[in-house]
């Protein structure tokens, strides 16, 4: 009898594996009080001296285009919100833009955004820098044609549907959201690529230890997906892009979504 109750005990483990529960982080809290410390003075001095010897590297190759691309499709003055701008790496990048809120959760990087990469190139009448977490601070009835936010949400901050319906909700209607979040699979060593395989027969107390450990900000192509498909926005692409040098070393989830009608306005073309 014991015996049948261990096989049936491992039968089920086999047969039925327990679901991996969800374990994307949704408590932003945390990550807002690690980022404040990680971004202090001398950090992110370090990181406005790096922006200088950025330029003309395969990342800033690679961003500086798709922000000129997509503020420059409006082909009428904008309003544009930076999500964690820091210390305003690609304020020189926006075009049509009249006013720029760039809202950052790091002061000292903040400090240092008035005075960004290319600032002779800053062509913008009106910017707005405001200390908080996007997360928590109310922008009032304010509205943007523009949103971009890079290495923030996804990576620092969760990226959670609360965060994604504040994008869609902050837009005009014909407005765009551009954003990168880190994708997953590319962070997953060999290690953690056998565990998971081997999860479903792990015994149940080795999976909570795993599910604990696993939590992240980062995210798999198809959590994403799924994210935006149950988000308000109907209208979403998402690509991948392999950083090749520059910046960050890794791959990120690249997403461009639409409020409603941009037909007036191609991309890319
Ligand atoms: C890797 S840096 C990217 C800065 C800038 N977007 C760039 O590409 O150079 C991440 C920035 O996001 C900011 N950040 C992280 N979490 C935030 C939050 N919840 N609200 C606002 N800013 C946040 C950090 O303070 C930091 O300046």
């Amino acid at each position: 009898m014991p015996r049948l109750f261990c096989f049936r005990l491992v039968a089920e483990d086999i047969f039925t594996p327990t679901k991996r529960i969800n374990m994307l982080n949704t408590n932003h809290t945390i990550c807002d009080e690690k980022t404040v410390h990680l971004y202090d003075r001398s950090y992110s001095e370090k990181y406005r001296h790096f922006d200088d010897t950025y330029v003309g590297t395969p990342d800033y190759n690679h961003f500086v285009p798709i922000l000129k691309e997509l503020t420059g499709s409006f082909k009428r003055p904008i309003k544009v919100l930076e999500v964690g701008c820091g210390t305003g790496r690609y304020f020189h990048a926006l075009q049509n833009t009249v006013e720029l809120t760039g809202i950052d959760i790091a002061k000292p990087m903040l400090e240092l955004a008035r005075n960004p990469l290319k600032a002779e190139e800053v062509n913008i009448p009106l910017i707005n820098l405001v200390e908080g977490s996007v997360f928590d601070h109310d922008f009032g009835n304010e509205k943007f044609d523009f949103i971009y936010s890079i290495g923030v949400v996804g990576e620092h901050a969760p990226f959670t549907k609360e965060i994604c319906n504040k994008f869609f909700d902050l837009l005009n209607d014909d407005g765009t959201v551009y954003f990168t979040i880190v994708d997953l699979d590319d962070r997953k060593n060999l290690k953690r690529r056998l565990a998971e395989t081997a999860y479903p027969l792990l015994p149940a107390r080795i999976k909570e230890v795993l599910d604990k450990r696993w939590v992240s900000n980062y995210m798999t192509h198809n959590e994403l997906d799924k994210m935006m498909r149950e988000s308000s926005f109907d209208d979403y692409n998402i690509t991948n892009y392999k950083a090749e040098g520059g910046g960050w070393t890794g791959a990120h989830h690249e997403v461009i979504a639409n409020k409603y009608d941009t037909s007036s306005r191609q991309l890319f073309v």
